[in-house]
């Protein structure tokens, strides 16, 4: 392989992802090794063919970039000032020597950031008009039109639910970390319920401590819950009795009257049944999810999720009985070995369920997953190709009347797209909107949760984390209680 080696000189973590990721959108992750090395650059120099010197001084940062390609075209910039003030200019730099020799394979320009909509909602509060906001994102971002467009249908679907922003009002996420099996490209940290099952008893006490605690923390503070979710991990890994408990001691501490959304994110198709159904419909759940992920039954195989399309269907006929207000299914796009002619049916067999949303992922091969780990035994897509599929799916959406109302990215996406929730009009999930923009405080209990209490007024927030694991979240849970105590404090 024509392997490359980037060089980068500094000592700003933050910055070192930040230029990881932007260098990874121009050439594809396996082909260059990104060495931080503050001491050795010569002898990277002489083996590089590819290369990226970035040296970075009090008040001035000298940057070379070099390639095989245009060896005798060696550019060096100086530029002054502080790093941290100029990391966009630097990033636009980096970004224009990179293009010089390769082709961007991402349509965000210099944006890898995970809440691309945020900036023009800050945009927007900053008093910019809508034509300016576009140039800005143009200029400023280098991303390209129709990501824009993007951007700006999302921004102003949001805002209607989002602004003014209610301050006495919260939501709150409640984490069941549990899960019937392992889907091969899951990073979440959720315990198999087959090794882990044994403690789901305690998890649960624990967590019913944790919430009740938290909402008298919130009542305290004079607030009130307008929003729950309630996700994992799959919480329907819980059994009927148990779910019947949790909605229970929920429900004793809240005025239900006050609730805009209830959802349980119940996921898998194999740990939803009747009974379940009842009791969340008996608790005023009014969102639920069944998450076929594809419709493909080898692929469901593949990924380890345990079933069948079939029972995808069966479970959709069963809980459209319960008339829940909305009900959301996930998809993933770029599954090992999937073409866009499998991902094409798998959008129109869901369609023709008729969920109120969809929501739109593209395969993110996680560090922590068994994907990650076992690469070599599962035929990854290529960026084109999904590409190409989330243009498909974006039609096929559009066509049966649903559009875009939140956006994500996440790193190590294949082809550097986004994920995008579809609602049909009126059906937009108010949680996910809230949870992307970050300008309302979510009070996070679980293992894993994390809480966000938020100032608007000071475009702040402060992140709360729980512990990840589940013997230290159920061994040291005085400290779980301890940190909620902040909700009261702010
Ligand atoms: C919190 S997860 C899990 C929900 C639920 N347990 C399930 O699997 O149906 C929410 C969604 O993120 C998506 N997701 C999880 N891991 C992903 C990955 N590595 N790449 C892309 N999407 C992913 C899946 O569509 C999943 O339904
Ligand atoms: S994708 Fe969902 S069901 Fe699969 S392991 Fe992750 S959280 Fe569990």
């Amino acid at each position: 392989m024509n392997s490359k080696k980037l060089v980068v000189f500094q000592s700003d973590d933050v910055f070192q992802y930040e230029l990881e990721n932007l260098i990874e959108v121009f050439i594809v992750r396996s082909a260059f090794e990104l060495t931080m090395d503050n001491q050795k650059y010569r002898l990277i120099k002489e083996t590089a063919q590819y290369g990226l010197e970035i040296h970075f001084y009090e008040n001035r940062i000298d940057f070379r970039f070099f390639t095989d390609k245009v060896l005798d075209e060696r550019t060096l910039f100086v530029v002054a000032g502080a790093l941290k003030t100029h990391k966009n200019e630097f990033k636009k730099m980096v970004y224009d020597l990179l293009i010089k020799v390769e082709k961007p394979l991402s349509k965000w320009g210099i944006l890898i950031g995970i809440r691309p909509v945020k900036i023009v909602h800050e945009l927007i509060d900053e008093g910019h008009g809508l034509s300016d906001i576009r140039q800005i994102l143009k200029e400023s971002y280098y991303i390209q039109p129709d990501k824009i467009d993007l951007m700006m249908e999302i921004a102003e679907k949001e805002r209607a639910y989002l602004y003014p922003v209610n301050q006495k009002s919260v939501s709150l996420y409640l984490c069941i970390p549990f899960c019937p099996t392992r889907c091969v490209y899951c990073s979440f940290p959720s315990n198999d319920l087959k090794k882990k099952g044994k403690y789901l008893p305690l998890y649960l006490e624990r967590l019913i401590d944790e919430v009740q605690f938290a909402i008298d923390e919130i009542h305290k503070a004079g607030k009130y819950i307008d929003c729950i979710y309630v996700g994992g991990g799959t919480p329907t890994s819980l059994d009927a009795s148990q779910l019947h408990k949790l909605f229970d001691a929920i429900d004793s501490k809240l005025d239900r009257r006050l609730l805009k959304e209830y959802t349980v994110e119940a996921g898998r198709p194999d740990t939803i049944t009747a009974e379940k159904l009842s009791v969340m419909k008996a608790f005023g759940v009014d969102r639920i999810c069944i998450n076929p992920q594809t419709m493909n039954d080898e692929t469901l195989l593949q990924i380890g999720r345990n079933h069948g399309s079939e029972s995808i269907v069966e479970v959709m006929e069963l809980a459209k009985t319960y008339h829940f207000k909305s009900i959301n299914m996930d998809i993933i796009l770029g599954l090992p070995g999937e073409t866009i002619k499998d991902s094409a049916a798998s959008i129109d067999k869901i369609i023709a369920l008729d969920p109120e949303n969809i929501t739109i992922h593209t395969l993110s091969v996680k560090r922590a997953s068994r994907l990650k780990e076992d690469i070599e035994h599962f035929e990854l897509v290529h960026d084109k190709m999904v590409t190409d599929m989330l243009a498909d799916a974006e039609a096929r959406l559009r066509d049966s009347g649903l559009t875009p109302y939140y956006m994500y990215r996440q790193k190590k996406m294949i082809g550097h797209l986004e994920n995008v929730g579809y609602a049909k009009k009126g059906y937009e999930s108010l949680y996910n909107m809230r949870i992307m923009e970050e300008k309302h405080t979510i009070v996070a209990c679980g293992a894993g949760a994390v809480s966000k209490i938020c100032t608007p007024e000071e475009n702040r927030f402060e992140r709360i984390a729980n512990f990840k694991g589940l013997e230290d979240y159920l061994n040291r849970f005085d400290e779980v209680l301890e940190k909620k105590k902040i909700i009261n404090e702010n």
